[in-house]
C-alpha cells in the first residue's frame, strides 16, 4: 500500500536511509520535509503489517516534479517497491498536470539507474563532480503525456 508520508513513518524511514546510503539525510532533513505544505510530496510503501518499507521524496518546482530520495529497505528489494513508487509518482503528477520528473542519480549507482530506465527515464545530461570530486551525476527525465 502507498501513502503519503507522516511523522510516525519517520524512525522506519530514517533507519531505511541508514541502510541505504554512505550520506544519509539527517532526521532534520526529513522532518524539513514532512513540515513543509503542498501537494504531492513524498510517499511511503507499506508492508502487509503497514510499516514503511520503501520510501520516495520530492517536491514540485513550476511544471515539474524533482525527484529528490528513493530508497527500499535491503530485505525488500527486487520486489518492484521502488518501481511501485515511482509509478504512483508518474500517476499523481500527470492528475497535478506536471509535465515532467526530473532527477539525478550518482553515475556509478547501475540499480538505481537500471530502475529509472526501465520505468522510461532518459538521461539528459551530466553534472560533473556533482556529489565529490569525481563523482558525476547523471541527470535523468520522465517526460508525462
Ligand atoms: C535503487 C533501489 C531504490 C531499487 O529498489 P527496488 O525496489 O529493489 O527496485 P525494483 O524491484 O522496482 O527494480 C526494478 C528494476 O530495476 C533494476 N534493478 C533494481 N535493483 C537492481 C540491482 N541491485 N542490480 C541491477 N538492477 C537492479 C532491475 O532492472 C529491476 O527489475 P528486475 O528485478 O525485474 O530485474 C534500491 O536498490 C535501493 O534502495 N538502493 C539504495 C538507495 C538508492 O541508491 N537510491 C537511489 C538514489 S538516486
Amino acid at each position: 500500500m502507498i501513502v503519503p508520508v507522516n511523522i510516525e513513518h519517520l524512525e522506519d524511514i530514517l533507519s531505511i536511509e541508514k541502510q541505504s546510503f554512505d550520506k544519509p539525510w539527517s532526521d532534520i532533513h526529513f522532518e524539513q520535509f514532512l513540515t513543509c505544505r503542498g501537494p504531492l510530496k513524498s510517499v511511503v510503501y507499506l508492508d502487509n503489517l503497514k510499516k514503511p518499507v520503501g520510501y520516495l521524496f520530492g517536491q514540485i518546482y513550476g511544471s515539474f516534479f524533482y525527484l529528490q530520495n528513493i530508497a527500499v529497505r535491503p530485505g525488500f528489494r527486487r520486489q518492484k517497491i521502488a518501481t511501485k513508487l515511482l509509478d504512483y509518482i508518474v500517476n499523481q503528477s500527470r492528475k497535478n498536470r506536471l509535465n515532467k520528473i526530473v532527477l539525478e542519480v550518482r553515475a556509478n549507482n547501475s540499480a538505481a539507474r537500471r530502475l529509472y530506465e526501465k520505468d522510461g527515464f532518459k538521461p539528459i545530461g551530466v553534472e560533473k563532480n556533482y556529489y565529490t570530486k569525481g563523482t558525476d551525476a547523471i541527470v535523468y527525465e520522465l517526460e508525462i503525456e
